[in-house]
């Protein structure tokens, strides 16, 4: 028989190794005139360290690590692979796609390769559009990526986001299956709020029109993010048919440990199903989930057969869950 479904069959990540606690970040801030504290980062959002990538190494050099520690995961070569989707909102280029020169990185050539942009959402968006490519013939072995450098978009003279995010990558083999695998996806965008959380900045005429940089109303993104989180949780476990409590692990996310918090307690998930590495990494937008996803898989806590949640929510303004059992 045919395979029906696409199923996870190995996991990467990859954090760049100069890496900032929130002291370093006191100090730096402190330069500019600015204050901050570990106290305050660490109540606020569980944050504790952020990586920042070396100048000159791109969101595609983060995801080469990433995609090889996958592909040995899964048993599986870079020829194997007919299909690369990177999530990304901070390309290496405005083009061509981060994905093409993470395939000519990878030295295979000839496979489908392009990114999808759905900035913190990214990668739950991209593991939806490679599952449904998987289940409808057009792809067989997937590499799926989460892969950003936040760092240089972000406003050093803005203590409010510049102490959240960082850089990273994250990756998964998807692959063609008879088993299950991904069971349900839900995916959302409403775009009235798209100031929110945005880097308006673009170029024309040879210059940056706008500013570069990011900027966020923080607690409009947390207030938004609280309610869409649970409500995409409740339809994929709806669609495949599950209860919540049939869930073993929820990977959001990792923003803020608050609002994971929040959303595991809204479907009544015991705090220890919650895997949260918000703390080592900050917000890595569409890397997060993936990089989560590799640790608790590495650290042996995601097991095969475990039903796990995957959750994203972030600019655009854009929301979505993947329910699968790994
Ligand atoms: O990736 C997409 C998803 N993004 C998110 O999920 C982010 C969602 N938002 C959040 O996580 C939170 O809203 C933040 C962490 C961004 C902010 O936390 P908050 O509890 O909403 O704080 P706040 O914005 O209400 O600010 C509280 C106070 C303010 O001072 P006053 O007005 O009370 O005197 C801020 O000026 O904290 C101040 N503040 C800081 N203090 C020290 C803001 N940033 C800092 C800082 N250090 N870095």
């Amino acid at each position: 028989m045919k395979p029906v479904f696409s199923r996870i069959t190995g996991t990467g990540s990859f954090l760049p190794p100069r890496r900032l606690s929130n002291h370093d970040m006191a100090t730096m801030l402190a330069e500019r005139g600015l204050e901050t504290s570990d106290e305050w980062i660490v109540e606020r959002t569980g944050i504790r360290f952020r990586h920042f990538a070396a100048d000159g190494v791109n969101a595609s050099d983060l995801a080469l690590p990433a995609c090889q520690a996958a592909l040995a995961a899964a048993g599986r070569q870079a020829e194997d692979v007919d299909l690369i989707i990177v999530a990304t909102s901070t390309p290496d280029m405005v083009f061509p796609s981060t994905a093409t020169l993470l395939q000519n990185k990878l030295g295979v050539h000839g496979c489908a390769a392009f990114d999808v942009q759905a900035v913190c959402s990214g990668f739950v968006y991209a593991l939806t559009v490679a599952d449904a490519m998987i289940k409808t013939g057009g792809a067989s072995c997937a590499l799926v990526v989460g892969a950003e450098v936040f760092s240089r978009i972000l406003d050093f003279n803005d203590r409010t986001t510049c102490v959240l995010f960082g850089d990273g990558a994250g990756a998964v083999v998807l692959e063609a299956s008879a088993e299950p695998g991904i069971l349900a996806s839900d995916l959302h965008a409403d775009g009235r709020h798209s100031d929110i959380l945005c880097t308006p900045g673009t170029v024309a005429g040879g210059q940056v029109v706008g500013s570069p940089l990011l900027r966020m109303d923080g607690q409009a993104v947390f207030k938004l993010a609280v309610g869409v989180l649970e409500q995409a949780a409740r339809n994929v476990l709806e669609r495949a048919g599950r209860p919540p409590e049939s869930l073993h692990w929820l990977v959001p996310h990792q923003a803020n440990i608050r609002i994971m918090m929040a959303t595991a307690k809204k479907l009544k998930l015991a705090p220890d199903r919650l895997v949260a590495t918000v703390a080592e990494h900050g917000n890595t937008s569409a890397a997060s989930v993936p990089l989560a996803l590799d640790v608790a898989v590495r650290d042996g806590r995601i097991r095969r057969g475990d039903s796990v949640m995957l959750e994203g929510v972030g600019g655009g303004f854009t929301w979505g869950a993947v329910l699968l059992d790994f």
